[in-house]
């Protein structure tokens, strides 16, 4: 087994106080500094609290919650009880007053390297998160239902809680904070504004922790947000949640401009919404020529969805895969009722109602993908992530 080396990034805003620890981590055989841009993807986040001491300790939190980082260690210029009391609840691994003893810092790091002596260099380097794409073959058929509690079951079919970002992607229109009855400040119009000051500490000041557990990055609501958004900035987002998150799932809406594209490209599942009508089959059969003619997604990555699926439809599902040339992975039945009354409640079908149907469904489907992940996982990946079983 190869020893791992640790990396240490340090969040430090006084430039005497983050130069002498990193004098002081770099002297400690097995720990460096990371300097790099993406200074957050650290073992070990050294980060300075101050003023807003409660929002930094939330942040903390969150970091730590996801499994962004495996410890924290806080530094702070001046000291009260209350400032400790919330670093203690924070999950913070330790707490240094400036100014910081040399032996205090080493004996930390000395302890987070007996804590993790058995995890090897390829382990520590593996990036985790999967990004699962949900878009509409057409506007008001599910498709923000079906993103909000497919992401919501994601988060309960583990033994060992997983991290699910859910992310709203219809400029303008995007109801996921109505959902979910949320109030969010920040969407992603705004760190397209701050892009320089893109890492985990600050990915995670902008998300909005639903009492679910769900990660959520909403939409721009006004042009300003959506006009700085370029394809390039979508992707440094994205790349960035799936290092923090172990799953991402996206509501991409029905647009197909140059940044659904690029959340096309870096999807590593797309499911493609439809229901039993004409119009919409037309769309799917549109859509899969359309990333064949661009080369992506891979066709095994594309998965169509019939949702509002009843028995009696007057297309049936055997002329649906004939129409699209595809067969169709999964079918969700139709409730209108519990479906509407989840959203006039702001709630997941899983609050509301958990022994539903649709709910049961929803759930099985997510369990698709954390099968999957572990079948993967044994199969040491022999088997696509996508090759999954569809649904008869
Ligand atoms: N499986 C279902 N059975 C019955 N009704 C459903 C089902 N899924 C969603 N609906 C209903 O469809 C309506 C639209 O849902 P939703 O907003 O999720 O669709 P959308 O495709 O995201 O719409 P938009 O294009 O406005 O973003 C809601 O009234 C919802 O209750
Ligand atoms: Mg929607």
């Amino acid at each position: 087994m190869i020893d791992a080396i640790f990396s240490v990034g340090l969040e430090i805003r006084n430039e005497k106080v983050r130069d002498e620890i990193g004098e002081i981590v770099s002297s400690v055989q097995g720990f460096y500094v990371q300097n790099s841009p993406d200074a957050d993807d650290c073992d070990i986040l050294v980060m300075e609290i101050g003023d807003d001491f409660k929002n930094d300790c939330q942040i903390v939190n969150s970091l730590l919650s996801t499994g962004s980082v495996k410890d924290i260690f806080l530094v702070s210029s001046h000291v009260e009880p209350e400032m400790l009391l919330h670093a203690m609840r924070s999950g913070a691994r330790e707490f240094f007053p400036t100014p910081v003893k040399k032996e205090e810092i080493i004996t930390a790091l000395m302890k987070f390297r007996g804590r993790n002596k058995d995890v090897t260099v390829t382990e520590k380097n593996k990036k985790k998160g999967k990004i699962i794409n949900i878009i509409g073959s057409k506007g008001g058929i599910g498709t923000t239902t079906i993103a909000v509690n497919f992401a919501a079951s994601l988060l309960g079919l583990h033994d060992s809680r997983k991290s699910v970002a859910l992310i709203d992607m219809n400029l303008l229109f995007g109801e996921i904070p109505l959902f979910l009855d949320i109030e969010s400040a920040f969407n992603w119009g705004e760190i397209a504004k701050n892009i320089a000051r893109l890492d985990s500490t600050y990915l995670m000041s902008i998300l909005s922790k639903h009492s679910s557990g769900l990660y959520i990055l909403p939409s721009p609501t006004r042009l300003d947000g959506v006009n700085l958004a370029t394809p390039g900035i979508i992707e440094k987002i994205l790349r960035l949640m799936k290092k923090d998150f172990d799953y991402v799932v996206i509501d991409s809406g029905q647009s197909l401009d140059e940044i659904s594209l690029k959340v096309l490209e870096l999807s590593d599942t797309v499911l493609i919404n439809s229901i039993l009508s004409l119009p919409c089959l037309i769309n799917v059969k549109r859509l899969i020529d359309t990333f064949k003619k661009l080369g992506y997604p891979p066709d095994d990555n594309v998965n169509v969805i019939v949702n509002r699926y009843h028995k009696n439809s007057v297309i049936s599902l055997k002329d649906a895969e004939k129409g699209i040339g595809k067969r169709v992975f999964w079918q969700i039945p139709n409730d209108f009722q519990d479906t509407i009354s989840a959203i006039n409640q702001g709630k997941t079908l899983l609050d509301i109602a958990p022994k539903a149907d649709i709910t049961q469904n929803i759930r099985e489907l997510a369990s698709k993908f954390t099968r999957q992940a572990s079948l993967q996982k044994e199969k040491k990946g022999i088997l696509g992530w996508n090759v999954l079983e569809a649904k008869t």
